[in-house]
């Protein structure tokens, strides 16, 4: 299918919390190690939300550096999308609280909800919508506040997620070399929705006073089995879309993948014969932040000079749905 007008990131911003939580914080918490957290994960530390910062402050925050990136006033931006699955509230959607934050009253603003993949599908939606003519420019955000779904009793997760943000701003590609988006690729297994889940709180299975201490509203998962599936699913994703944009594995200066687990991102890197140094890394500093992690690494990447004008950048993501998508750019 062909992708239309060219569209381009005209910026990149993103914004973690003050608070960093440790592994040996989290010591103190539950019966887990350094050693378990490095060697299973490679996760050192995340930055988690004080009690009265929510998603859309993280998000709004985060989209004002995209937006001064671009060049562009918070004013003549015409479409947010914020991806997220820790809403501020389930309705109205967190990015109407970030078109009031940043004072964008001239946009269109909708959240979606496709867990760690939710950046790639904002991303593909904005694209289109701009390449069709519908809006000039578009500010999608991946955000979250996990901590406020966590079960901090629960060892298999606890230990894995962290809050922040990270956004783009997109638009009309004036020129070759602007940061054009040349390809995108999504894909959604709904057979899988069990591995991974928030059970309570939806209209399932409201919270209500029979169950509120069974914490139905935290992330639930089968760790084992989505590692299998993000593998696979990652790498093909991949493929499809370093195909579509019609390059070669030895083309992509620099893989951005989601920020799960580096065991995850070895494995991938190997099975797309992309050399290690051409992977970009931060897990380390923040864990998972589901929707956000793409979004925080491509800024850290593009902001640090780890990708030069010209080069292609491929970003590949995974996530509960089970969703994936990937995107192949060139800066
Ligand atoms: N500390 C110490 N021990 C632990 C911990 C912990 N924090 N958590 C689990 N264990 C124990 C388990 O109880 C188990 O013990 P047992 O062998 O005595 O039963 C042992 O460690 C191994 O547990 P596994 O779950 O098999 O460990 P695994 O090597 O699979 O690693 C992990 C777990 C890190 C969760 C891994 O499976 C993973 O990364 N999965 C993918 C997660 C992911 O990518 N999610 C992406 C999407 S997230 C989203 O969409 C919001």
């Amino acid at each position: 299918m062909s992708e239309g007008i060219p569209v381009c990131i005209a910026g990149t911003g993103s914004y973690l919390p003050e608070k960093v939580m440790t592994n040996a914080d989290l010591e103190k918490i539950v019966d887990t190690s350094e050693e378990w957290i490095v060697t299973r994960t490679g996760i050192r530390e995340r930055r988690i939300a004080a009690e009265d910062e929510f998603t859309s402050h993280m998000a709004a925050k985060a989209g004002a550096k995209a937006l001064e990136q671009a060049g562009i006033e918070a004013a003549d931006i015409q479409l947010i999308i914020v991806a997220t699955i820790t809403p501020d509230t389930l309705t109205p959607a967190t990015a109407c609280y970030v078109q009031q934050h940043l004072g964008a009253q001239g946009a269109v603003a909708f959240d979606i909800s496709a867990a760690c993949s939710g950046f790639l599908y904002a991303m593909k939606i904005a694209k289109r919508l701009i390449s069709d003519g519908a809006f000039e420019n578009a500010l999608i955000i991946g955000a979250e506040k996990l901590s406020a779904f966590i079960n901090w009793e629960d060892r298999s997760t606890c230990v894995l997620f962290g809050d922040g943000a990270g956004a783009a701003v997109l638009r009309k590609a004036e020129k070759p070399g602007d940061g054009e988006i040349l390809a995108t690729e999504m894909g959604t297994d709904g057979r899988q929705t069990r591995l991974l889940n928030i059970p309570g709180g939806g209209s399932a299975c409201p919270i209500t006073i029979n169950n509120a201490d069974q914490r139905l509203a935290t992330l639930a998962m089968l760790g084992r089995e989505v590692f299998k599936h993000a593998v696979t699913r990652m790498k093909q994703s991949a493929e499809k879309v370093i195909e579509r944009a019609g390059l070669k594995a030895e083309d992509i200066a620099l893989v951005v993948p989601h920020q799960a687990n580096l065991r995850i991102i070895d494995a991938i890197a190997e099975r797309l014969d992309v050399p290690y140094d051409r992977v970009f890394t931060n897990l380390q500093k923040y864990g998972n932040t589901s929707a956000a992690a793409v979004a925080i690494a491509l800024d850290e990447a593009n902001r640090s000079g780890a990708i030069k004008k010209g080069e292609h950048v491929v970003l590949v993501v995974f996530g509960a749905g089970l969703t994936w998508a990937a995107g192949a750019i060139r800066w």
